[in-house]
């Protein structure tokens, strides 16, 4: 369908952060339509779109890797703006199995650098952009002391996920320094939020409070982490894409600087204080400890740490607060508190989305720890 709104192409919308974008992005501008493209792995899921408009936001069920399905796509729909999420996301997937990574996060971006270029740039070229959504890991793992990640500093990613990720950026900058392809890249810390996968800290630990599993702390849990709720993310991308200059990267960060084991305090003691103040919820979960009054800190259990595990990240939004005018809305505590009460209220989404296949790698994950 071809119409005279802009129209934007976002990559991994049916993931997390990309499933909040356009979530956002369709309430903030009513002039827009949304395509998505998701190859729906175990992270994507449909349900992370249910309620939205189809005239404003099409579902493309196919893999990034697919340059002329790309291509077919940029053509018919006139669009001009490319929001690039699609990505193998998880750490730990990343150490189990490294190929998907350099599969989904290298060739898939190139295939997108390609389609556009190909599309935008032949002939006397179109005006364009191509977002692409990094991640702080790139830069490595900070000492205690260092100053947080800047835009300049050197590239150490250290798992196959933060190298794959990190070629990915390479590739995006050639694209632009060797045929100008516009291109803006966002390198943000971890985010959270709702339609959050739970095998990420926050969605595990919440899910497993309630089924009163353990809670699984890597190492000594003081690994430090900047956390940023995802719709403040969301907003610094829609920045970059209407303030950020072609080639340009900008960081964005919580200045939220947290150690694991504080985060997971924080969810029990939500966990257990909304149990307290909701009689429902007790029979809903019979099997958490927030139920007979124990409390889920009593889950908590040390396993053995993550390979290769990065000790601390923290970002400098110095550019992106000057250039874009980015600031985060929610501090933690507004952010936490509204994902522990979405969890709450949407048990059938994490469910369904927390298949067999899900189980099984997670109770692989753990059985060597
Ligand atoms: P996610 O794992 O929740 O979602 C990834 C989405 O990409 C899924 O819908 C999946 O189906 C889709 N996908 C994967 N491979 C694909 C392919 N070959 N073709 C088409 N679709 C494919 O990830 P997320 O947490 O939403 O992260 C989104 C992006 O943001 C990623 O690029 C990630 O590196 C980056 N990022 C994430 C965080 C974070 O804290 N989660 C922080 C900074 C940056
Ligand atoms: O920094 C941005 C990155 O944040 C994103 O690029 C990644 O896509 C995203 O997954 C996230 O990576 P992390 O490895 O930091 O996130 P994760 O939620 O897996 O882990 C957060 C911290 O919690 C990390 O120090 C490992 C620890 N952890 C994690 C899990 C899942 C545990 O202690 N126990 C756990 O069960």
């Amino acid at each position: 369908m071809s119409t005279d709104r802009q129209t934007l192409l976002v990559t991994g919308g049916a993931g997390f952060i990309g499933a909040n974008f356009v979530r956002q992005r369709l309430a903030q501008r009513s002039d827009e339509r949304i395509v998505v493209l998701d190859a729906l792995t175990y992270a994507g899921n449909r349900r992370n779109l249910a309620g939205i408009d189809p005239d404003r936001c099409e579902f493309v069920h196919g893999d990034i890797r697919d340059t002329a399905l790309v291509e077919r796509l940029l053509r018919e729909h006139g669009i001009r703006t490319l929001v690039h999420f699609a990505a193998e996301s998880h750490v730990d997937r990343s150490i189990s199995g490294p190929d998907a990574f350099i599969d989904a996060n290298v060739i898939g971006t190139h295939s997108l650098l390609k389609a556009a270029r190909t599309v935008w740039l032949s002939g006397s070229g179109v005006p364009h952009r191509f977002h692409h959504v990094s991640t702080d890991e790139v830069y490595g793992s900070l000492g205690p002391h260092d100053p947080p990640f800047e835009e300049t500093n050197q590239y150490q990613p250290n798992s196959p996920y933060s190298a794959s990720k990190a070629a990915s950026d390479h590739l995006v900058r050639a694209y632009h320094h060797t045929f100008h392809l516009e291109v803006t890249t966002t390198n943000c810390s971890n985010n959270y939020g709702p339609f959050q996968f739970p095998e990420k800290l926050i969605p595990l630990m919440l899910v497993n409070c309630l089924h009163g599993r353990p809670l699984p702390i890597y190492g000594d849990g003081m690994n430090i982490r900047d956390w940023l709720h995802v719709d403040d993310h969301c907003r610094g991308i829609t920045l970059a894409l209407e303030k950020g200059r072609p080639g340009e990267v900008y960081n964005i960060g919580g200045e939220n600087e947290r150690p694991n084991i504080e985060i997971v305090q924080r969810i029990t003691g939500a966990i257990d204080a909304a149990f307290a103040a909701d009689p429902s919820l007790a029979p809903r979960f019979p099997s958490s400890p927030a139920a007979d009054g124990r409390g889920c800190w009593s889950l908590v259990t040390y396993v053995k740490d993550r390979p290769g595990h990065d000790r601390r990240y923290a970002i400098d939004p110095r550019k992106a607060q000057s250039e874009l005018g980015y600031r985060p809305h929610e501090t933690f505590e507004t952010g936490l508190a509204k994902t522990v009460a979405w969890y709450l209220a949407n048990e059938p989404w994490w469910r369904a989305v927390m298949d067999g296949s899900y189980r099984d790698w997670l109770e692989h994950q753990y059985a060597g720890r």
